[in-house]
């Protein structure tokens, strides 16, 4: 249940047209020392994103790429609609005031005029980021702004990566053995996998932040939904939780992707489980994965909420 979709599918629709005519060579720039896809950032935006003001209420979810961030935006958007209870006037106020300010809610995409314009959106704001947190503005940190961070295992992160670089053109495809060696070095849209939850792990204790797992919610989304409901403050019932959980299931998503997300909807609903890395890592890429995890995240707490020995040894 996302607001502005208007907006978001013609800036996704437009990842399609223009990143075909690039060539792979062109498709990636590097920003203090980490590639982004030039389709969808900018230097420029990198570098006004200092002037990004936080507010205290503001709702910031932190995840890596394909550890379920549209799925996660859809949940909190869900459970801030219902518990606010918006009228279809409110709705239609927010969403009139979303398309004329060009919205999409990532908030390193698009033009870096972008934060000025974010400064006119009504409270609460839903704002999503792939970033590390030291390349989040200060604001984030200085206003208290409440940040959710999503973790994936790193096995089934690296597959959907794989999958969505291949049919996204906005990305320079290889084949699975190369991804794979780009992945663990880090040489991926974003960088490291495992510095991201490197970096996070040192904000895990703070009162502001909290931890969510892609498995997790797979597990039991009803719970996952009351411990996020109860993190930033929105109060629902039990029915209304319930229809968030049927709403916000992979089979009811998909159903509605090209209406929610335009042609970027049917790569984004892929397959949507755990475990699907078993289909493409070799005896030598598992080995690899169990010894680059256990160098980068042994011993941290958000490496510890992955449950790597649960989720992903054979
Ligand atoms: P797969 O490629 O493994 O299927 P992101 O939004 O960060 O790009 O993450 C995309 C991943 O989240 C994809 O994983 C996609 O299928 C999965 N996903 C999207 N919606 C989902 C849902 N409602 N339930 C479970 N997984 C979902």
């Amino acid at each position: 249940m996302s607001m502005n979709r208007k907006h978001a599918i013609k800036f996704l629709d437009k990842i399609f047209t223009d990143g075909s005519k690039l060539a792979p060579e062109e498709k990636l720039f590097s920003y203090k020392d980490v590639l982004y896809p030039v389709i969808l950032c900018q230097p420029e935006t990198f570098q006004a994103l200092e002037t990004f003001e936080a507010r205290m209420d503001d709702i910031i979810l932190a995840g890596y790429p394909k550890t379920g961030n549209n799925w996660l935006t859809h949940i909190l958007n869900s459970l801030k609609i219902t518990a606010e209870k918006y009228t279809e006037e409110e709705m239609k106020r927010r969403i009139d005031i979303e398309e004329q300010l060009a919205m999409t809610e990532c908030l390193e995409f698009g033009d870096p005029g972008k934060f000025k314009r974010m400064a006119k959106l009504p409270s609460r704001r839903t704002i999503a980021t792939h970033l590390s947190p030291q390349s989040l503005p200060s604001s984030i940190f200085k206003n208290k702004a409440k940040i959710l961070v999503l973790v994936r295992n790193p096995k089934d992160t690296v597959v959907s990566y794989f999958h969505f670089n291949e049919k996204m053109p906005c990305f320079p495809a290889s084949a699975w053995d190369a991804y794979f060696t780009d992945f663990m070095n880090g040489k991926v849209s974003w960088g490291s996998y495992f510095d991201y939850v490197k970096e996070w792990d040192k904000y895990i204790d703070d009162e502001n932040v909290m931890a969510v797992s892609y498995e997790e919610l797979k597990e039991d989304l009803n719970l996952g939904l009351k411990k996020i409901a109860t993190f930033f403050g929105f109060s629902l019932n039990e029915e209304e939780f319930q229809r968030v959980v049927e709403l916000s299931s992979f089979k009811a998503m998909k159903e509605i992707a090209h209406k929610s997300h335009g042609a970027f909807g049917e790569v984004l609903f892929r397959k949507g489980c755990v475990g699907d890395w078993k289909s493409l890592f070799t005896e030598s890429q598992n080995q690899a994965m169990d010894r680059k995890f256990e160098e980068c995240l042994a011993g941290t707490k958000l490496g510890a909420k992955i449950k790597y020995e649960v989720y992903c040894k054979v």
